[in-house]
């Protein structure tokens, strides 16, 4: 296949076909979000390069390997985003919204873009759905949103996930801890790659999440962020598994956990769903109280957590959940003869602008192919209109499941007839779901 009919590789295409459960996905996120409290914020798909390589860091592999940058017309290095915490950072801090009432609580779906290999669940372009929360430094917070993770997962569907948190601790707890991991890394140098060479030094942190096997099997024994909690981040994390608790949401202590970005302070989490291959994560985030100043802003507390569109997708499919189903037509109104092909396209969008999905046709097929057409698009209802039914002003409403027929005036009373049928078909179907339900 030629380089103008196949896609960049690691991007993929939503199909018509597709896209109900992306939608259906998508509506469920923002309306649990919003019952937490948070509202959309939308930023621009690029930003300074410089904004990702502060905030994601600059030793990470996000920022080090993974970036689409490039220099734009007028010489300024941009990249496409590569996650969503630092655009939002960056927006909140530009308006002004941190010197609103605290928490400000933002939300997001969004795209990706990240220069990685692509296998099952990990892709070039992504979709992300985050939310953010500024102002708040209480581990309520933090089990306010792993709360609003747990619940969102629900409501899509999600049913085998496991939650595993941690602390990697603050400012003051970290360099004795980074000290630590400097002295064991030291003692394994040979084995470790070009890059955590370079890392042992400047963030022997990020040497713990490297994706190179060897670099891998060193940090397996490398000694735990958890052991070297000070005092205060240690009460932080208890009080967020005794928040938890009293949720009653089960998580695993996975002191393991460090997260592949730099901003993060105390809690890390991690959803982690089996059954969809080794890009098992579904969920990321945690806390990081520095980045707000650390970008310009007001010292503010933040945190905040982002799960990947695609991989809950592919969850959902292993667990065999059935995909909603699209949107059928309510009404096929198939005319013969080019005046009622007038009629049938003014009565259709009549009907649309009432709200009901109305199709008539634009190929000039014959009724027979019509109708089979109409029976494709799922249609609940047809109507045919000859030179008959625009004479008489008045048509055949067909039940397509049923075969049932009704009149239907065409002008006058006709909307008050639709509603009518639809409702009563509605009605039909919910008592034979209740009958069938009561059966099972
Ligand atoms: P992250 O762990 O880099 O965190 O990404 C969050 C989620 O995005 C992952 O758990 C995964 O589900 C999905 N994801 C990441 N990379 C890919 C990829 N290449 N292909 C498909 N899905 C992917 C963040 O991005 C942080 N901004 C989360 C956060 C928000 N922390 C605080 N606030």
């Amino acid at each position: 296949m030629g380089i103008l009919t196949k896609a960049p590789r690691g991007t993929q295409d939503i199909l018509p076909a597709k896209s109900a459960p992306w939608q259906a996905m998508e509506r469920e996120l923002i309306a649990t979000a919003q019952r937490f409290g948070f509202q959309e914020i939308r930023t621009p798909t690029f930003e300074h390069t410089e904004l990702f390589s502060r905030s994601v860091g600059d030793t990470t592999d996000v920022v080090q390997k993974e970036m689409y940058t490039f220099t734009d017309k007028g010489d300024r290095s941009i990249t496409l985003r590569p996650e969503g915490t630092a655009g939002a950072a960056r927006a909140v801090i530009e308006h002004g919204l941190l010197s609103e009432a605290l928490p400000v609580k933002v939300s997001y779906l969004l795209s990706c873009f990240r220069y990685e290999k692509p296998q099952a669940g990990r892709l070039r372009e992504f979709h992300q759905f985050g939310a953010e929360l500024y102002g708040s430094a209480s581990p309520a917070a933090d089990a306010d949103l792993i709360a609003l993770a747990s619940q969102a997962l629900a409501n899509i569907g999600i049913r085998e996930v496991s939650l595993e948190i941690n602390s990697i601790g603050c400012p003051n707890c970290r360099p004795a801890y980074l000290q630590a991991l400097r002295d064991y890394f030291e003692a394994h140098r040979e084995k470790l790659c070009p890059t955590c060479l370079e890392r042992l030094q400047k963030n022997p942190l990020r040497i713990l999440d490297c994706k190179n096997p060897d670099c891998a099997a060193v940090a397996k024994d490398a000694p735990l962020v958890l052991d070297h909690l000070c005092g205060d981040c240690r009460d932080h994390f208890d009080g967020l598994r005794a928040r938890l608790d009293t949720l009653a949401i089960p998580y695993t202590v996975n002191p393991r956990i460090v997260r592949g970005l730099d901003y993060y302070t105390r809690t890390v989490f991690e959803f982690v769903s089996g059954g969809i291959g080794a890009q098992s994560t579904v969920c990321g985030g945690g806390r990081y109280d520095g980045l707000i100043g650390e970008l310009g802003g007001p010292q503010t507390p933040a945190l905040g957590f982002a799960m990947g569109l695609e991989r809950l997708l592919l969850v959902l499919e292993a667990q065999g959940n059935p995909p909603p189903a699209a949107e059928s037509c309510d009404l096929y109104i198939a005319p013969m003869g080019e005046t009622a092909a007038v009629k049938a396209f003014q009565l259709a969008n009549l009907l649309r602008d009432e709200g009901y999905y109305a199709e008539t046709d634009l190929m000039g097929r014959s009724l027979r192919a019509q109708m089979k057409y109409a029976d494709k698009l799922g249609a609940k209802f047809s109507l045919v209109l000859g030179e008959d039914e625009l004479a008489k002003g008045e048509g055949m409403l067909k039940d397509m499941e049923s075969g049932e027929t009704l009149p239907l005036p065409l002008g006058e009373g006709l909307l008050e007839e639709v509603d009518r049928r639809m409702a009563a078909r509605a009605y039909a179907q919910l008592e034979k779901s209740i009958q069938e339900n009561l059966e099972d």
